[in-house]
């Protein structure tokens, strides 16, 4: 009798357990919206095979989603009177991409089976297949995300500057729940898309009051810096310049890493992965281990995907990416 009792506890335990664990499932809409992978694949492609811009797009929006209230779509939300949502926050404004393309696959899929796919869901499968247009991995998305109902733009604090050091980065991630290798791993995602000029200047042209120009930036990527990013005459870069982040900016090889070794970080935040014997150490293995960073890096995004989700009668399914159900 005790021993079927405590047989009966450990059942209940496992299962109770495994269910905290598995509160998102790889094929969670076969039979609920057995389309909705491939119309967003679908759209996904197209609008890369248009403008390979919206891959690293859709990435960073992933990202943001998931550091803000967790992955609730929560960045997909659009301002109204009474609400600056995300999108209106200093790390958001003006820079964000892909949002189209997650209208488009959201007003197909509503159309096959309304109701019923996340806005979240959606943004996190197509951030996959994102990553799989780069050539940076491919995996299974656990979905069963609901969306959230609040944005708002002054909780996009929690997204990590560009002029952070290596603890402001690494307290920024472990406040998320990501390790430091974790976080070493993701700033690879730098490999690809654009910045705008405003994100690094100071590295160029006011750094300190002692010097100009941050001795931890290559002078020759110094140069070609300012070239793309010039002053006018008031001192003033436009706002609009962009560059791109790295020499393959629509391929995910690892030579962000290899760059860093030549002091070729864009942001401080990405030289400063030097910064420590232990990430130091990961930069360099990921610099000569392409394949071996992809594999890190796909693991890591699946535990990004899954920062504080909604499930269950959480949040709600949103009928519209942009606009919290009346
Ligand atoms: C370590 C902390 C991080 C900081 C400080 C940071 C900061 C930035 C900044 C300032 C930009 C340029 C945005 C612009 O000016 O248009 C950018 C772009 C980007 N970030 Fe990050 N980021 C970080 C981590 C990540 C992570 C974890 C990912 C994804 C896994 C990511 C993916 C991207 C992508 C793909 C772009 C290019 C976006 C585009 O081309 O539209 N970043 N990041
Ligand atoms: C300016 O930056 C340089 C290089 O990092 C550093 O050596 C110097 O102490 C800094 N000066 C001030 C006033 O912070």
């Amino acid at each position: 009798m005790k021993m079927k009792l405590a047989l009966a506890i450990i059942v209940v335990a496992c299962f109770l357990s495994s269910h905290i664990e598995a509160a998102l499932e790889v094929g969670f809409y076969r039979d609920k919206c057995p389309f909705a992978e491939a119309i967003i694949r679908d759209e996904v492609t197209k609008s890369f095979l248009r403008d390979r811009g919206i891959a690293p797009g859709i990435v960073r929006l992933h990202f943001h989603d998931c550091f803000v209230r967790g992955c609730d779509g929560s960045v997909l939300i659009d301002s109204t009177p009474t609400n600056q949502a995300e999108k209106e926050g200093p790390p958001n404004g003006n820079t964000l991409q892909g949002l189209e393309v997650i209208d488009n696959a959201k007003a197909r899929i509503e159309a096959a089976c309304k109701g019923v796919v996340s806005c979240a869901d959606i943004l996190s499968y197509a951030a996959r297949d994102s990553i799989s247009l780069t050539a940076g991995g491919y995996w299974d998305v656990p979905a069963g995300r609901r969306d959230g109902r609040i944005s708002k733009a002054s909780e996009t604090l929690d997204i990590p500057a560009p002029s952070f050091n290596l603890d402001q980065i690494t307290q920024s991630f472990a406040n998320k729940g990501l390790t430091q290798d974790e976080m070493v791993a993701l700033s690879g995602a730098h490999t690809i898309g654009r910045a705008h000029c405003s994100s690094f200047t100071n590295r160029l042209y006011n750094f300190n009051s002692t010097t100009m120009q941050d001795p931890k930036l290559n002078p020759y990527y110094a140069q070609f810096l300012k070239q793309q990013c010039p002053r006018d005459s008031q001192g003033n870069v436009d706002k609009n310049l962009v560059v791109f982040m790295n020499q393959t900016p629509f391929l995910m090889e690892s030579s962000y890493y290899r760059n860093l070794f030549q002091n070729g970080g864009l942001f401080t935040s990405d030289q400063a992965l030097l910064d420590s014997q232990e990430t130091a150490r990961e930069a360099a293995s990921y610099a000569g281990n392409s394949l071996g960073w992809r594999r890190d890096f796909v693991q890591a995004m699946i535990k990004m995907s899954q920062i504080q989700v909604l499930t269950g009668n959480e949040g709600e399914i949103r009928a519209n990416c942009r606009v919290i159900n009346p």
